[in-house]
């Protein structure tokens, strides 16, 4: 991309993503920007989106197009929520603050993280949109239990698990910058673990179904699981009675190889029979990408990079901008593919091909 007159008014997300790199110290950069080993899954996630081909339907009255959903009940204007990523601060000054400002104004659901940089008390306080807690557990699954009262306390609707994350993914580009998120920053919700590199299995007990048992009895709010990439994990979850699935591969910055989200979303969907909500993360980045995992059964995606992106150009105005932007790119991908609501959005709005499961 070149750094162009153009590129100070970033008209897509890709463009925000060449205007935070500049932005961003290198090592800040390779944190968000990275995935783990090879970065196979990583890239994988963004290519497999645009293997997938479009069937639009023509001469549908498109005038008037709807996006208005529910996510576990609750009004959303759009389906997309800001994924739970770490350390806002890294980005910009004023953190998860600012994205709180600039999800609620855009209307989208906001996913803190355990791992952020203010309480989820200063970010409900920014807020105007709903919030949904996302959890790291700890070796004292009392300091958990207490961080999930706070959250409830603060207004926060569901709590999502992050279930693929017994230990963080090699993420080579941090060992080589020696990149410690600690020394940088702090991790508000865990002022003991402030020094540990991000990198340290001191951080997180290894979750089981069991932790998924506790989870459910410390808390009354809907849980969400984020990780899930097989129809046999659904179906346990389903069977738990979990109210949601985030399918992901953290941004490929986990196992490195294992499959995209948006290639494991038919066999989740297949699986949970509608008795869970379905979302996905991983590679969105245009309105079509969205339209495809809409058609491909989830409810709702999740964008996490390219909210990083708006904050580090534009604070709470960038994060605003870019979830903007979505919307406007959904509205019309909706209204060219001749599906102007999103119920009439389904499996056959995306042509079955043996480059793209499903
Ligand atoms: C934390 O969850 C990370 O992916 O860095």
């Amino acid at each position: 991309m070149m750094r162009t007159e153009s590129l100070l008014k970033p008209i897509n997300i890709f463009d925000y993503e060449a205007l935070a790199r500049e932005r961003l110290q290198p090592a800040i950069w390779d944190y968000y920007q990275g995935g783990s080993d090879d970065e196979v899954t990583l890239r994988e996630s963004r290519a497999v989106f645009e293997r997938i081909r479009l069937r639009p339907r023509v001469l549908v009255d498109v005038s008037v197009i709807d996006m208005q959903t529910t996510i576990l009940g609750v009004p959303a204007p759009m389906p997309v929520m800001v994924a739970p990523t770490a350390a806002h601060m890294l980005a910009h000054p004023e953190g998860e603050c600012a994205t709180a400002r600039g999800a609620g104004q855009a209307g989208a659901f906001m996913i803190a993280s355990t791992s952020a940089t203010c309480t989820p008390e200063q970010i409900a306080s920014e807020a105007s949109g709903p919030l949904w807690f996302q959890l790291y557990t700890y070796r004292d699954l009392n300091v958990s239990a207490a961080l999930v009262r706070r959250a409830e306390a603060a207004g926060y609707r569901a709590i999502v698990l992050t279930v693929d994350t017994p230990r963080l993914g090699s993420r080579e580009r941090d060992l080589r910058n020696q990149f410690l998120i600690g020394k940088q920053v702090t991790m508000v919700n865990l002022p003991a673990v402030k020094e540990v590199a991000l990198s340290s299995a001191a951080r997180h007990t290894v979750d089981t179904w069991e932790t998924v048992d506790w989870l459910r009895s410390v808390t009354s709010l809907p849980i969400v699981l984020k990780g899930i990439l097989t129809a046999e994990d659904a179906l346990l979850a389903a069977e738990r009675g979990i109210e949601g699935i985030v399918v992901s591969n953290h941004g490929g910055r986990q196992l490195d190889g294992a499959v995209t989200s948006i290639e494991a979303l038919p066999e989740v969907v297949e699986a949970v029979e509608g008795r869970c909500e379905v979302y996905v993360d991983g590679g969105i980045r245009r309105g079509t990408d969205i339209l495809k995992a809409l058609a491909l059964g989830a409810r709702a995606v999740l964008v996490g990079r390219p909210v990083i992106w708006g904050l580090a150009v534009n604070g709470a105005e960038g994060v605003c901008h870019v979830l903007e932007l979505l919307r406007k790119e959904l509205e019309l991908a909706m209204m060219l593919a001749g599906r102007p609501t999103l119920a009439s959005i389904d499996r056959s709005l995306v042509r079955r091909s043996a480059e793209y499961p499903g």
